[in-house]
């Protein structure tokens, strides 16, 4: 496989698209194995999560919703600084298993402030599923339930993950070449 450009950047080839597919699929089953009969609601978290979830939902057998939701911060007024909002959730989550579908989890930043938010909606139980994780970059102190699979620590892009925006759509998984 060509290296591709994305904006300045170079990006090589990193996890092709089939791997990804049996991953993939790999991760609904165990999904289905452990979480049939509790009615599970997933949680995609935008933007880069919509490929995976997409496909993995295709996969998924019983009886489930899935919604859309984005972790968006925005400047409090006065000495508040940044506060973090949970946007999308339509869906009453109490009593509910509830199942986070993040593409990767790097920091755990973001789960970890999700997690605070969705904690205080008082569901049933909350799994994490991520496809790719950074266990170098990783200062988190949650579990993550269900994993495609770990990385170095470089940056990738493709299957939805995107660098300043672009490289959302290549079936496979890139990363940074370096110079
Ligand atoms: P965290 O909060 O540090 O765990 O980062 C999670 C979010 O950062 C992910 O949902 C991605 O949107 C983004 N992210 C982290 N690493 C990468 C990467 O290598 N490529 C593209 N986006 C990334
Ligand atoms: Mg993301």
């Amino acid at each position: 496989m060509e290296p591709i450009k994305v904006l300045d950047k170079t990006f090589e080839e990193f996890i092709p698209g089939q791997q990804i597919k049996e991953t993939v699929a790999r991760m609904a089953a165990e999904l289905d194995r452990d979480l049939w009969g509790k009615d599970p609601l997933f949680l995609a978290i935008l933007n880069g999560a919509f490929m995976f979830a997409g496909d993995l939902f295709q996969q998924i057998q019983m009886p489930s919703r899935i919604s859309f939701v984005k972790m968006a911060s925005y400047l409090g007024t006065g000495s508040t600084g940044k506060v973090d909002q949970l946007i999308g959730l339509q869906e009453s989550i109490a009593g509910q298993t509830v199942v986070i579908l993040e593409d990767i989890i790097d920091s755990g930043l973001t789960i970890t402030k999700l997690l605070e938010h969705l904690k205080s909606l008082q569901p049933a139980d909350v799994k994490v599923v991520s496809l790719l994780f950074k266990p170098d970059a990783f200062k988190g102190n949650f579990h993550i339930d269900y994993l495609g699979m770990e990385i170095p620590n470089d940056f990738v892009v493709g299957y939805g993950l995107d660098y300043n925006g672009y490289g959302r759509n290549y079936r496979d998984i890139y990363k940074l070449k370096a110079e």
